[in-house]
């Protein structure tokens, strides 16, 4: 018998007891990398699908600094990231021509979905998850197949996905049930890096603004495809009041402003001259909208700034501020004046009740009454 055939027991035994002590063995199992299946599912709406890509949203304290910049868009892949959103925008009838741009090529993958009630759509997602989150979780995007489906010229954004529960699902729903050009909803949570966003820095030292809210921290790929898609609209077909608004849905907890359902606003506080731009003559989006969902929700409290002193006023909401005139440079640390604002930002806060199921059917006559017809449709 050779030696080596004696030793080898001993010697394999030794080799795995080792290993394991330095627990080698056991870490690849926790590092599974899969294909994300949601787009693929043939027997799923769209809801499912955006519920599906929910699951892999990117949870709370998972990064460190240093996983958080190895996850973040380098300068090639972030202009790659905007130039997929804008592509996306111009498909009509097209989407499985799009070429994913070289260096997200091996990140993100476009896809036709069709949904099982018949509407099609083109689906910019995602494809790898590590250990079912999403590897990098810059977002979701999606727009009609086809031009002719774009009944309604708004884009519904979700930014706060497992932070703000059914948000997501919610801005899917009635993307899908106006007729609405785009649907766009983060990959990450909020509070997934732990660590103070050095763009917005918040006036009450009781908040804290992580460098993963995109809300509040332009270095999110969710801001950049927020300011693709403003731009993309006013270089198509304008963005006129009476047709077009950037509607991002927010979710409020049971004890913060408890006697308003909805919260709605522009990006302006109440200072003088914004309650003003809130109570004037003149015709805006928020206005329209609190109007037909006061119709729509009769025993809700439905409130503008100027009814109500909730502080969730949305001013510092950088894409907010980027619409409301405030120059792309300046969004982190400057607010929006009631001389500069668009009325094109439209920001809901809602209590729990506002973002169930059970009331999409009124929340899609609300939207559908406020906004006139798609200047291109
Ligand atoms: C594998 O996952 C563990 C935690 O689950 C993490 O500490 C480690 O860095 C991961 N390894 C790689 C290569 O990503
Ligand atoms: C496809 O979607 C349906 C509806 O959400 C779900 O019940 C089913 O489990 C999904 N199938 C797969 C293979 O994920
Ligand atoms: C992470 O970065 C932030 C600033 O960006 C810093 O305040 C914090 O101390 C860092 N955390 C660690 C653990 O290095
Ligand atoms: C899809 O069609 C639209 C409209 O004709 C066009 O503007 C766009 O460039 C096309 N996209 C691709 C990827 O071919
Ligand atoms: C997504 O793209 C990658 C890389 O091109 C490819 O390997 C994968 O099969 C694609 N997945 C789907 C569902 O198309
Ligand atoms: C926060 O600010 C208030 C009032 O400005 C001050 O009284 C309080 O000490 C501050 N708290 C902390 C933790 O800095
Ligand atoms: C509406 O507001 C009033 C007065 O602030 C409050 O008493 C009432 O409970 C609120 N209703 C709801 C449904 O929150
Ligand atoms: C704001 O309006 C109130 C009531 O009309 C007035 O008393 C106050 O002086 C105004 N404040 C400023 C800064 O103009």
């Amino acid at each position: 018998m050779h030696l080596s055939t004696l030793l080898l027991p001993l010697t394999w035994m030794d080799l795995t007891r080792g290993l394991e002590i330095l627990g080698l063995l056991r870490q690849p199992l926790s590092n599974i990398s899969d294909q994300i299946p949601c787009v693929q599912n043939t027997t799923s709406t769209l809801e499912d699908v955006v519920a599906c890509f929910d699951a892999y949203t990117v949870p709370e304290g998972y990064y460190s600094n240093a996983t958080y910049v190895a996850a973040q868009p380098n300068v090639e892949q972030l202009q790659d990231w905007e130039e997929l959103v804008s592509s996306l925008l111009f498909v009509d009838g097209n989407c499985t021509s799009i070429i994913v741009p070289t260096s997200i090529a091996e990140i993100y993958n476009v896809s036709l979905f069709t949904d099982t009630a018949g509407p099609e759509y083109c689906v910019a997602s995602e494809f790898t998850s590590i250990d079912g989150v999403y590897a990098k979780g810059w977002g979701l995007f999606v727009v009609p197949a086809t031009r002719n489906a774009v009944l309604r010229d708004i884009h519904l954004a979700a930014p706060h996905p497992a932070y703000d529960l059914l948000t997501p699902e919610q801005a899917g729903a009635l993307f899908k049930s106006t007729g609405a050009r785009s649907l766009l909803i983060s990959g990450r949570i909020r509070t997934a890096n732990l660590a103070p966003s050095d763009c917005v820095i918040p006036s009450s030292n009781t908040t804290v603004y992580y460098k993963t809210d995109p809300a509040h921290d332009t270095a999110e790929p969710f801001f950049s495809a927020s300011r693709t898609i403003r731009e993309w609209q006013h270089a198509n077909d304008g963005c006129p009041a009476q047709s077009c608004a950037f509607i991002q849905m927010h979710g409020k907890g049971a004890t913060s402003c408890p006697t308003d359902t909805m919260f709605l606003s522009s990006g302006l506080g109440r200072s003088n001259a914004s309650v003003a731009w809130y109570t004037d003559t003149v015709d805006r989006p928020i206005k329209r909208l609190k109007t037909h969902l006061m119709a729509a929700f009769p025993t809700w409290n439905i409130s503008l700034p100027s009814d109500s002193d909730c502080s969730l006023t949305a001013t510092d909401n950088v894409f907010g501020r980027l619409v409301n005139g405030i120059a792309e440079q300046l969004v982190c640390p400057d607010a929006s004046t009631a001389e500069l604002v668009t009325g094109e930002f439209v920001h809901i806060e809602q209590a729990i009740i506002s973002r169930q199921a059970g009331v999409y059917s009124e929340w899609t006559a609300a939207l559908l009454a406020t906004f006139a017809p798609s200047v291109g449709a």
